[in-house]
């Protein structure tokens, strides 16, 4: 970790900012990304709770979750390519596991790429476990869409 990461709540007025991340974090994969649009309606919606992660007030990542009843799944994280391999992405998703936790959640859901080895072995590490399979769920820009695994966390 790193110890000049700064976390808070991603707020409306960080809108432009959390879509800039999650723009450009999916540009290599042939993605859109979200606009600030997509993200102010998810941050409008029940049980979400999203973070913005700045360094020496610079952008570096941001993730958004849902948590209803029992169950969470993390919707999005995303991390500047500047800025990656230096632990952003663990940092993010430890405080979604405490916020989630916090809200009742025994089990976090997430779904990733099947190409995307860097996401696979970061959710891995953290204990997910693969417990399905979409097929050709992610469109890549003009390639073949790409296959899903959807992962759990249970909570002891
Ligand atoms: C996946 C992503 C969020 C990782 O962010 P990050 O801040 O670089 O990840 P971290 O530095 O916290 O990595 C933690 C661990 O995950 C694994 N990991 C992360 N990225 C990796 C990569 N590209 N290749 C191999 N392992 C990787 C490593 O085990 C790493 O630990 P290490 O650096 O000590 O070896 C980032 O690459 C990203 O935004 N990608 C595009 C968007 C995306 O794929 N989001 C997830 C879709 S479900």
């Amino acid at each position: 970790m790193n110890a000049g990461f700064v976390l808070n709540p991603l707020r409306a007025v960080d809108l432009d900012r959390a879509s800039r991340l999650h723009r450009e974090a999916f540009l290599a994969m042939g993605e859109p990304g979200w606009t600030r649009q997509d993200i102010a309606g998810l941050l409008a919606s029940p049980g979400v709770a999203a973070f913005l992660l700045t360094e020496s007030n610079v952008d570096v990542g941001m993730a958004i979750c849902r948590t209803a009843a029992d169950e969470a799944e993390l919707l999005a994280i995303a991390v500047d390519p500047a800025h990656r391999r230096r632990g952003a992405a663990r940092l993010l998703l430890g405080a979604v596991i405490d916020r989630v936790r916090g809200d009742g959640a025994r089990t976090l859901f997430l779904e990733v790429g099947a190409d995307n080895p860097g996401a696979l072995k970061l959710y891995n590490s953290l204990g997910f476990e693969t417990v399905g399979r979409r097929t050709a769920y992610y469109m890549r820009g003009d390639g073949p869409a790409a296959d899903a695994f959807v992962m759990r966390l249970d909570f002891t």
